[in-house]
């Protein structure tokens, strides 16, 4: 197929500069495992699950055959008032497979929908308790929660914040960014070790500044990654769930990226040995293959929901997606947990970390440019000093070089991140490390 078979002039592109990808299209037509096939019949491999979603490689027979059985059986039925069978079997997998009492899936389709629901359930809770007044968010510089009003607010992304700043939500803080590129610029496959407390400004500046009785939550995600694979620093997550406590501010994980599987876990919060009072997850849930978001809840937020003088036929959360709990997106999430445990994959995915870690650091580190790497879990990271004037410039020439060498790979600012689906081998690993060692050097 060439390019000229489709007209470049109707599909405005997300989170990609259109103007050069029109000179230099980079376009899927099959994939199969852990590769693509590209519009010119190029294997390209895909070092980056498709942005952290497909754990289990593509095109897995179990899933799809999953899906189309439900297509002939029951493909949609509405979400309000009625439900539907397959959304309550997910709902009771998820909940077994998280920590401690997280038990009360609230379904959505996205990330950035469960990081607004999990705002809205954390206000309403707070309301439903007679503490209505507890309405500030703390988020996290270079945090990732989603392009929708409320994740942008506590995100921490410049640039996805810049032009919207009058849209953003009042009442909303963030924390300092979690990197210390002096002492911490090389991680491998371990937590980073700070010698001061990162958490010591939440508890000295922020919240008193708001008053901890008036905040409603904290949001983080276990380790930063559209930022670039920023690391906690170890114990962080532990005291910031006592300092929740401490304070009755619920604490909401981000885990996005970090939930099935990519720490060798089930979630992050298993990872770090923290339960969080609500757990956001999407992209692996379904392997990537049917959009699928959700907010898993303690039962202490569902209970204080239900325990309303209101009349039973009043609907207790006034929340929810016409396609919250999709019956075809449930059967394809049924079918991903499954196979994700029937080939072991989450221990695979914590084997195979160590394997990318070994070759970032002993491949990557001391050639030109390179400032930092960090790697834990099935990702790792290498950090690139920016082009002066031109910053992600760098990083993104290397994206393009590893793209036409067959190598899919992130870059985020000035870092390049690879995270591969949990199926991967060795041998990808050799390919993805050397070709963005190649392209680190020609861009240097
Ligand atoms: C931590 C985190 N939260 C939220 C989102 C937004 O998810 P979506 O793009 O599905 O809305 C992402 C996307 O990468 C993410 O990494």
């Amino acid at each position: 197929m060439a390019y000229n078979d489709f007209t470049m002039d109707n599909q405005w592109l997300p989170f990609t500069p259109n103007r050069s990808f029109r000179k230099d299209p980079r376009i899927f037509v099959g994939a199969s495992g852990m590769h693509f096939t590209t519009h010119d019949g190029r294997q390209v491999i895909d070092g980056i699950s498709s942005l952290w979603c497909v754990g289990a490689g593509h095109a897995r027979a179990p899933i799809n055959e999953a899906i189309k059985k439900q297509l002939d059986t029951l493909d949609y039925a509405t979400a309000f008032q009625v439900s539907n069978d397959k959304a309550f079997r997910a709902a009771d997998m998820i909940a077994a497979m998280a920590p401690g009492d997280l038990n009360k899936v609230l379904f959505c389709n996205s990330g950035s929908e469960a990081a607004d629901t999990s705002l809205k359930v954390a206000l309403a809770y707070h309301r439903a308790r007679g503490e209505g007044h507890r309405t500030v968010f703390i988020g996290r510089e270079r945090g990732y929660h989603g392009v929708g009003f409320g994740g942008m607010s506590v995100g921490g992304i410049p640039a996805n914040r810049k032009a919207f700043g009058a849209a953003m939500l009042p009442r909303v803080d963030h924390m300092r960014f979690i990197h210390d590129p002096v002492n911490n610029a090389y991680i491998h496959n371990q937590e980073p070790v700070w010698q001061e407390d990162p958490l010591l400004e939440l508890e000295n500046r922020i919240l008193p500044l708001h008053d901890p009785s008036n905040v409603a939550a904290i949001i983080v995600e276990p380790v930063a990654g559209s930022a670039g694979w920023y690391l906690a620093p170890k114990g962080y997550l532990k005291r910031l769930r006592e300092i929740c406590d401490k304070h009755g501010i619920l604490l909401i994980f981000d885990e996005v990226i970090t939930g099935f599987g990519r720490m060798g876990t089930n979630f992050g919060a298993d990872f770090y040995g923290v339960v969080p009072d609500m757990l956001n997850f999407a992209k692996c849930v379904t392997n990537g293959v049917i959009p699928l978001g959700g907010v898993i809840c303690r039962d202490k937020l569902y209970d204080a929901m239900m325990k309303t003088d209101a009349p039973e036929h009043v609907v207790e959360f006034f929340h929810g997606y016409t396609y919250s709990g999709h019956p075809v997106a449930c059967a394809a999430a049924i079918a991903t947990l499954d196979l994700y445990k029937q080939e072991n994959l989450f221990a695979r995915a914590g084997e195979m970390g160590k394997v990318l870690g070994d070759a970032f650091h002993s491949t990557l580190k001391g050639l030109p440019n390179v400032i930092g790497i960090r790697s834990l879990g099935l990702a790792a990271a290498v950090e690139l000093a920016p082009i002066a004037g031109s910053p992600g410039k760098r990083a993104y020439d290397v994206f393009l070089d590893c793209f036409h060498k067959g190598s899919l790979v992130r870059p985020a600012g000035d870092v390049l991140v690879i995270a591969p689906p949990y199926i991967v081998e060795k041998s990808h690993i050799d390919t993805l490390v050397n070709t963005l060692a190649d392209s680190i050097k020609k861009n240097a």
